[in-house]
């Protein structure tokens, strides 16, 4: 398939050889929490109602959050833990996205699932830590010289170079050298150019009338935006277009340039073996203590320096029951250092075994790191609020449904879970669609309630047509529960590593 636009021009659709394309930034991925836009709170951290920024209540554990959330904004703290807690289905990893996207992009947030750690190429602890590091950003300021001002001119002379007398000379290649007119309010100054800065001017377009800045260490050419003195000449330009003051003074300027980074992209890059090249593969092998070392060392010299700033982000750990001793204590141990992100960890087990042991714990987390949570609880949500939470998903993904239809599914969504009442709006959709209707209504929603079974209808399928199934150990006195389903993994795992 050709033809896909990454940024398209103001036509919305491209027509291939037949085939319509459409805008990718139109085709944005939906996901399961991309409702999800913050945590719907006011500056007095009180829940908004009505599904302020894709929230739907769980109002006690989103205010907590909120406070959460302004310890960790307002910089002053590190090494703190809480735990999300809550059945299936109740909200833990949308607030934890909430609080994500309440934080902003200049702070850092990890995002991993605790089964992860068993899954990489290397030690859990190394893996840990690396996801800690991800999670401590710094901010360093560099001061750059630069040279700001409007273009007057840009003049470039093409000439056949003939290239003969040259050693290793291109043949009859085109020479190009030009000038540059820069100007301030103050002062004017012509620079001559070479091939790169012309190559520089023309990719990114610009014209006589321009205000940039050229980077003096690396050439990098900078658009800030259109005089305002050209304004008159350019009705005709669009609305985009930016329009800044041409600048005062000297030409030549230092600026101060931040730089974001993460103390993991400092130690991947200063890890010999690897090179900032592993940031783009991913694959970043483990990182020597020595490395890290030096660079916390230089972190704090530059801090107290006043050259860059520590941010302790986030690292978020979901279903963290899946850990085992090693990576709980492990952990207990981190947040103790001076350079320890706060951590937000989720799960929905009650009382159980801490994987891999005997011993049996709230929330399958061992004591010791229980009592530094704060634990944060989630509940299970009423028919009203499923059916909000419904509504914002339909507005998500583009599908019309009759309110009727809504009541309904959320009467399924109560009874079944959220989340498959979640999934049947999609394809109700498209059973509507089918019918060549605009809207879902309640036959759509029959429809699907027959063509995909949930949890429960499934295990009492299983239960009457257990005999003819393969390794079928149900034992008629076991109580089933919904949403056990990696719990069965659990068990052969642990089985796995305890015996020899
Ligand atoms: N309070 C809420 N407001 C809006 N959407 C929610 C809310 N709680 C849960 N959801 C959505 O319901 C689905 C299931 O919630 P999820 O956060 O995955 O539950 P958990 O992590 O507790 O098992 C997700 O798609 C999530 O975005
Ligand atoms: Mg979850």
């Amino acid at each position: 398939m050709s033809g896909i636009k990454l940024s398209g021009d103001s036509s919305g659709t491209t027509t291939t050889g037949g085939m319509t394309v459409r805008e990718m930034t139109r085709l944005e991925r939906i996901g399961a929490h991309s409702h999800i836009r913050g945590l719907g709170l006011d500056d007095g951290l009180q829940p908004r109602k009505g599904g302020s920024q894709g929230m739907v209540g769980q109002a006690k554990a989103r205010k907590a959050v909120g406070v959460i959330y302004r310890m960790i904004n307002e910089g002053k703290i590190g090494g703190r833990a809480i735990l999300l807690a809550g059945k299936p289905g109740t909200g833990k990893t949308a607030i934890a996205m909430g609080l994500a996207h309440q934080l902003g992009e200049n702070t850092p947030f990890t995002t991993m699932s605790g089964s992860e750690v068993f899954s990489l190429e290397m030690s859990k602890t190394e893996a840990l830590t690396q996801a800690m590091r991800k999670s401590i950003g710094v901010q360093i300021l560099e001061e750059t010289e630069v040279m700001e001002g409007e273009v007057v001119e840009i003049q470039i002379d093409t000439s056949f170079a003939s290239g003969d007398n040259k050693p290793g000379g291109k043949k009859g290649g085109m020479e190009k050298t030009g000038r540059l007119t820069l100007c301030t309010t103050d002062m004017e100054t012509v620079y001559d150019l070479g091939t790169k800065m012309i190559d520089a001017l023309s990719k990114e377009k610009v014209t006589a009338g321009d205000v940039i800045t050229i980077d003096k260490a690396s050439g990098k050419i900078t658009k800030l935006g259109r005089s305002f003195s050209r304004s008159r000449d350019y009705d005709a330009m669009g609305s985009q277009t930016r329009f800044v003051q041409c600048p005062e003074g000297e030409l030549q300027k230092r600026k101060e340039v931040v730089h974001n980074v993460s103390l993991h992209e400092i130690d991947v890059i200063n890890s010999r073996q690897q090179g900032f090249l592993a940031l783009f593969a991913g694959d970043t092998g483990e990182i020597k203590s020595e490395v890290r070392e030096q660079i916390d060392a230089k972190v704090v010299e530059w801090k107290e320096e006043g050259r860059a700033k520590i941010i302790p982000g986030v690292l978020f750990i979901d279903e963290v029951h899946m850990l085992d001793m090693e990576c709980f204590s492990f952990l207990n141990r981190a947040l103790e250092s001076d350079m320890a992100p706060v951590l937000v960890i989720a799960t929905n087990r009650g009382i159980t075994n801490i994987r891999g042991t005997e011993y049996k714990s709230p929330h399958g987390i061992p004591l010791d790191l229980l009592d530094r949570l704060m634990i944060v609880s989630t509940d299970p949500y009423t028919h009203d609020e499923i059916l909000k939470i419904l509504s914002v998903r339909c507005e998500e993904e583009d599908v019309e449904m009759a309110d009727d239809a809504l009541e309904l599914l959320a009467r399924i969504g109560t009874e079944t879970s959220l989340r498959y009442a979640i999934q049947m709006v999609i394809t109700a959709s498209l059973a509507a669609e089918k019918r060549k209707s605009a809207q879902v209504e309640i036959e759509d929603i029959k429809r699907v309630y027959k063509l995909f079974v949930d949890v429960k209808r499934s295990t009492q399928y299983l239960m009457e047509y257990n005999k003819e199934y393969m390794y079928n150990e149900l034992d008629d006195s076991d109580e089933y529960a919904v949403d056990n389903g990696d719990e069965e993994a659990d068990k052969k795992e642990d089985s796995m590593e305890t015996s020899p």
